[in-house]
């Protein structure tokens, strides 16, 4: 119980803070990459369906608890968990929801602090004149560190730095002075942004600008359906995280926003507001920019090879050298543009991650607002200082698959869990029902407490031991391997990679490799 009495200014700033908790760099970057490397039309149905039975009961979930919890004054997950499952076991598995925003934050402010850089860069007209090796050779220099070749030593470091003073700052100004205030700026511009950029994906024609197909070309490749692949587990799986990454579910910032909700105000509505929001500057807006743009240019298979390597190369090498095809002053447009809407969709994000981390010094140790937020500052600093550093070595992907995948979808089935079957099903039926400006459909009654924590169960047991090559029929035949990408081969494979980092004597590495 604390003296925390903050809350949300309106209903419109509690929307456009929740899409832009939700609207991030997993929507411009990660999901169209996702689409690609599964198979194009092959991702979008199971992505659609993945979105309404477990990412809109999930929505719902997380609001209702988060508003629950805030009536007892609680904001933040450990106790927001602690008032609807009375066993002290909750409280300690609720320290997840504190613990993975601060994880992710650590390389999501990294990235975020790229997206500043560049919109400077664009402006300054830094990429004009360079070829697609130029552009691509000044973003290796950006992120190793040592060897500045652009005037500002450390640029990265300095960025980075920037970005965490800014989120830090915002933070200290509370919720409705700070990140309400910068939801309600940063999200009507980034979709300004992102139908200009839209528009141009749209209108690449073959010839002009420099370009080499119709933008045609790109948007039939991703949406045309492709049925072969629809029974792919493989498929299903990766659809199924990014649902969750995108609508930040799993993660505890959805639990903390809803619990500056007052208790009378209706929930169900405004989660579907703020999720759908966020499907819409993913599926049309995130699909219609990076893809599209880039293949215009480069054709499928060029593209194709470039997202195998990675997402963020098109994004920061391939994309700021194509705008440039349009000439000096529209060039610097889009890229200010293509950043700018970058770093609102990314500290808008990053604000929400820092919010559950203040709220539970607010409320367990009285502390005030500024400390609490520069305490935060502080320890993203501390913990992503690997990420800048060591960037090349991939400590990067390694954040984000343990806390940007595994721990989300780990923390949903057990909040489900507590949800539907601990705090019960006719209990959570009326939180999300009380104060409900829409009637929530009956069924989904039965869709949280069967069918989402079934389908979470069986991610999650399918992503643990995934076969190999996601051929379950092989290995159920009792052909059984393990793919690279299960869970338990990551965790053998990673520990072999410190290992094999740490080990001097090449007999000892000639050992390791082996294995
Ligand atoms: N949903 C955000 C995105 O799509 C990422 C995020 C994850 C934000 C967790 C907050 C918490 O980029
Ligand atoms: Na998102």
């Amino acid at each position: 119980m604390s003296a925390n009495k903050e809350s949300w200014g309106s209903r419109v700033g509690l929307i456009l803070a929740m899409a832009g908790n939700a609207v991030g760099l997993g929507n411009f970057l990660r999901f169209p990459v996702q689409a690609v490397q599964n198979g194009g039309g092959a991702f979008i149905i199971p992505y659609l369906v993945c979105f309404l039975v477990m990412g809109i009961p999930l929505l719902w979930i997380e609001w209702s608890m988060g508003r629950f919890g805030g009536r007892f004054g609680n904001h933040s997950t450990p106790y927001i968990v602690d008032t609807m499952g009375k066993h002290r076991l909750w409280k300690y598995i609720g320290v997840f929801g504190i613990w993975t925003n601060i994880a992710v934050a650590a390389y999501y402010c990294y990235l975020e602090s790229w997206t500043l850089s560049y919109v400077f860069h664009s402006i300054l007209g830094t990429f004009n004149g360079l070829d697609q090796e130029g552009v691509a050779s000044f973003f290796d220099t950006y992120v190793s560190i040592g060897d500045s070749t652009l005037g500002i030593p450390y640029e990265a470091v300095v960025f980075y730095l920037l970005c965490l003073l800014l989120n830090t700052w915002i933070l200290s100004k509370g919720l409705s002075g700070g990140v309400e205030r910068v939801a309600k700026i940063g999200m009507p511009l980034l979709i300004v942004f992102g139908m200009f950029l839209a528009y141009k994906g749209f209108t690449i024609k073959a010839g002009e600008a420099g370009a080499s197909f119709d933008s045609a070309v790109g948007l039939n490749f991703l949406w045309t359906p492709d049925y072969t692949q629809l029974w792919s587990p493989t498929v299903w799986l990766a659809a199924a995280g990014q649902i969750f990454f995108t609508l930040s579910v799993g993660m505890g910032t959805i639990h903390c926003y809803a619990s500056y909700v007052r208790s009378k105000d209706d929930i169900a509505l405004n989660a579907m507001s703020a999720g759908w929001m966020n499907e819409f500057v993913e599926v049309v807006l995130g699909a219609s920019i990076l893809i599209p743009i880039s293949i215009g240019y480069l054709g499928i298979d060029r593209v194709t090879e470039l997202v195998q390597q990675g997402g963020l190369g098109l994004a920061f090498k391939t994309l700021p050298f194509l705008f440039t095809q349009w000439g000096e002053v529209l060039g610097a447009i889009a890229g200010v543009m293509w950043f700018g809407l970058l770093f609102f969709a990314g500290i808008t994000s990053s604000l929400a991650m820092g919010t559950p981390w203040i709220g539970f010094l607010q409320d367990e140790f009285n502390w005030r607002r500024k400390p609490a937020a520069w305490s935060f500052g502080l320890i993203v600093l501390i913990l992503g200082m690997p990420t800048v550093l060591f960037f090349h070595y991939g400590v990067f992907d390694e954040y984000d698959y343990w806390a940007g995948t595994v721990s989300l979808v780990v923390f949903a089935l057990v909040e489900t869990i507590l949800f539907a079957w601990v705090f019960g099903m006719d209990r959570g039926w009326r939180e999300i029902n009380s104060g409900a400006d829409i009637k929530v459909p009956d069924i989904y009654k039965y869709i949280i407490k069967f069918v989402t924590p079934v389908l979470l169960l069986w991610v999650f047991i399918g992503s643990l031991v995934t076969p190999k090559g996601g051929d379950w029929g092989k290995a159920l035949s009792g052909d059984w391997v393990l793919d690279d990408s299960s869970i338990i081969n990551k965790i053998k494979n990673s520990s072999l990679k410190r290992q094999l980092a740490e080990a001097t004597d090449p007999a000892v590495i000639e050992q390791l490799q082996e294995t």
